[in-house]
């Protein structure tokens, strides 16, 4: 899917430097770090996108009280009557709307895909911007067309109450750098940052990463846990404390007692196939759901029809990731959701953009690849194309 090269670090630094040294902690301007003429688009192709149903898309103007939002997805009419200056457009997911964008993703294989979460592309008139704000995601900031005046760093301030974005009350940059096409701005969370458009047509493409929330993983865990208690056990395991000391002062909750809840729930919680089930189904969530299958299958059937020649084609919203459980145990991860399956072959497909006949040929176990494809075709990931 589109097309692939490397990212370009200044100097010779290479991606385990950037790791090491910027990723999370530093912000890094990268001049002429990839060919922006692949990764331009047609202002009317965004603006038709940011009319699309299922769109997450938002439109930033301003007035004399400061900036205005509004949320799409936007008539036609309204994207007709844009003033002349100062507007942006930003349209979330463009890879699920513009596959090839996913070819822009894969400069970023020195990470792991579960990590990224969408390509953003804000496409701007002069003097167009969101405001001073501060995100909680590493971010790539693409300039893809026209410029944008970058200013970034400094402390963080508080929000400016009661305002629809989150715009810091005061801004106090220490850097500030012109982007022209090809450069790109790494900002790792928390940084504030303000771009602002220097010509019509400025566009900017951000490479934003995905941070699973812990208060849901948290929850989850939870939750599994004290469902596999209630399944395993016919009655609900409680505390117990055989061998206890004479209490020294009844009222007091001693610290052994809490050493021994701990050490129950730390047993309980420390499972480390549950743990990846669940961090492997959040970080896959997908931005859009898929989309209902056009057409639904059997393993012997999807057999039949790759065999006839047809081909599957993974849906450009969907997620996929792998985990090896050890002992010969693997997890698919799709959209969401944990399938079992061998290692070798949760390997082999979650790294697929299309699947046909030859493809099987080198994959690790066919049957069990058309039994797994079966199931991903009738959940939408995957369609059958001719
Ligand atoms: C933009 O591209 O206009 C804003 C992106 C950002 O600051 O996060
Ligand atoms: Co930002």
């Amino acid at each position: 899917m589109g097309q692939t090269g490397v990212f370009g670090f200044p100097g010779d630094m290479d991606a385990s430097v950037f790791l090491a040294g910027h990723w999370q902690r530093r912000a890094l301007f990268c001049p002429q770090a990839l060919d922006a003429a692949a990764w331009t688009i047609e202002p009317e192709d965004l603006l038709s996108v940011a009319m699309e149903d299922a769109v997450s898309a938002r439109l930033v103007t301003r007035n004399e009280q400061g900036f205005v939002l509004e949320n799409g997805p936007f008539a036609e009419e309204r994207l007709d009557d844009l003033p002349d200056s100062a507007w942006s457009v930003l349209v979330q997911a463009m890879e699920v709307w513009e596959p090839r964008y996913h070819g822009l993703i894969a400069l970023f294989d020195f990470l792991p895909r579960w990590r990224i979460d969408d390509v953003m592309i804000s496409l701007a008139a002069r003097d167009g911007g969101v405001g001073p704000h501060v995100d909680q995601y590493d971010v790539f900031l693409i300039q893809v067309a026209g410029r944008r005046r970058w200013s970034f760093g400094g402390p963080v301030s508080r929000l400016v109450e009661g305002a629809p974005l989150r715009l810091l009350s005061r801004f106090e940059p220490e850097e500030r750098i012109v982007a022209e096409p090809g450069d790109v701005l790494y900002l790792p969370p928390g940084v504030p940052h303000d771009g602002v458009a220097l010509d019509d047509g400025c566009t900017t493409l951000s490479v934003g990463f995905r941070a699973p929330g812990l208060v849901d993983l948290a929850d989850r865990l939870a939750e599994a846990a004290a469902a596999r208690w209630q399944e395993e056990v016919e009655e609900e395991p409680r505390f117990t404390d055989p061998g206890r000391a004479p209490a020294d002062d009844p009222w007091e909750l001693p610290g052994a007692d809490v050493v021994r809840a701990r050490a129950i729930l730390q047993d309980a919680l420390d499972d480390p196939a549950l743990v990846a089930r669940l961090l492997g189904e959040q970080v896959t969530m997908p931005r859009l759901p898929p989309p209902p299958p056009e057409d639904t299958t059997d393993p012997d059937d999807l057999a039949r029809r790759l065999a006839g020649g047809a081909r599957l084609e993974r849906w450009s919203g969907s997620r996929l990731a792998h985990h090896d459980l050890g002992s010969g145990d693997g997890m698919l991860f799709v959209d969401g959701e944990a399938l079992p399956c061998s290692p070798e072959l949760a390997a082999w497909l979650a790294r697929r953009d299309s699947v046909t006949q030859d493809d099987l040929h080198e994959c690790p176990d066919a049957r069990e690849a058309c039994s797994l494809l079966a199931e991903l075709v009738n959940r939408g990931s995957f369609g059958i194309a001719r």
